[in-house]
């Protein structure tokens, strides 16, 4: 199949582009280093030339603090550029694959968030991504719209990353002990994406893609802390911190497990447990440091 994945300088968009590249498809990618994807002439023009059955985009505004403060440019890329792609595949036949956040939800339910659960996001990265899902399902039929959570890869920058620069650097670290979700590895999503494109192509919709179970940051830190002090490792103080002792400039969502039985239904991929991914990631030679 011809794709083209949009975003390629991500964590999510290298792991596709790694994994599609070493399978059958011809795949074309490009990140903001080629053009501005605001840049709908050059966008346009790019798609055009490739003349894709399937786009992938894996390009966001990402910074959820800093999205309070960048509203307008949030908006544009994770709202308006999902729209502007939607209507052009939806015109053009092709497929859309595009990523969404638990932080579309509150958080204030009890139970894991499934797929057709009520979006009502307390944050503007929440919300530019709310009206992203919502521009797509308004204006395509032929649409894979893929909700995770929590996403850490072997690249830097991620929670993941940040846990083993301050084992390295001997840092005593605070993390909050009072948000649940599912710690998702860019590599088990990009696995999934190929999963769904190699198998059923029309089973369209949103899905939530995470690995089974779910912990709260300060466990998922602990984690991995103890995985690592075998090796030896720094020894470093990890506490717990209540989420309100923080000053961060966006609201956080307290409880975003999403519910992963849809995509169990249709993945031929066996789901495992969200600490079986950061296992195979840690024993990676490779892997950050
Ligand atoms: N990270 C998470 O924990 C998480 C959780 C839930 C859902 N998701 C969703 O998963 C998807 C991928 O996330 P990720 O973690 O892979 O994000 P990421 O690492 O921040 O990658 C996003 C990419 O989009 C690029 N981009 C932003 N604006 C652009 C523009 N105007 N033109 C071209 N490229 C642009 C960024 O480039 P620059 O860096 O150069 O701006 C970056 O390379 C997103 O839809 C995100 O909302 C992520």
């Amino acid at each position: 199949m011809k794709i083209l994945l949009l975003g390629n300088q991500g964590q999510i968009g290298k792991d596709l582009q790694k994994i599609i590249a070493n399978d059958n498809h011809v795949l074309s990618s490009c990140s903001k280093k080629d053009f501005n994807f605001l840049n709908y002439k050059a966008l346009t023009y790019h798609v055009s030339s490739f003349n894709p059955q399937m786009i992938i985009n894996a390009a966001a505004y990402t910074k959820v603090d800093e999205a309070e403060n960048n509203k307008e440019l949030s908006y544009q890329i994770n709202a308006k550029l999902p729209e502007f792609l939607a209507k052009y595949c939806s015109d053009k036949g092709i497929v859309l694959i595009h990523f969404s956040s638990d932080y579309v939800f509150s958080g204030a339910s009890i139970d894991p968030y499934k797929e057709d659960s009520e979006m009502d996001p307390i944050n503007y990265y929440g919300y530019s991504k709310q009206q992203g899902d919502l521009n797509i399902i308004q204006n395509h039929d032929k649409y894979f719209i893929f909700r995770t959570s929590w996403v850490y890869s072997e690249y830097e920058g991620n929670f993941l990353a940040k846990i083993i620069q301050s084992i390295d650097n001997n840092n005593n670290l605070k993390i909050v002990d009072d948000q649940f979700g599912v710690p998702t590895s860019s590599h088990f999503i990009a696995k999934v994406v190929l999963d769904i494109i190699n198998n059923d192509k029309t089973c369209f919709g949103i899905y939530n893609v995470v690995p089974n179970g779910n912990t709260s940051w300060y466990e998922f830190a602990m984690y991995i802390y103890n995985k690592l002090k075998d090796n030896d490792t720094n020894s470093i103080k990890i506490s717990k911190i209540s989420t309100d002792k923080l000053d961060l400039a966006a609201r956080r969502p307290l409880y975003s497990v999403l519910d992963n039985d849809k995509l169990r239904n249709i993945s031929k991929i066996q789901i495992k447990d969200w600490r079986y991914y950061v296992d195979q990631l840690l024993q990676k030679d490779n892997y950050i440091r």
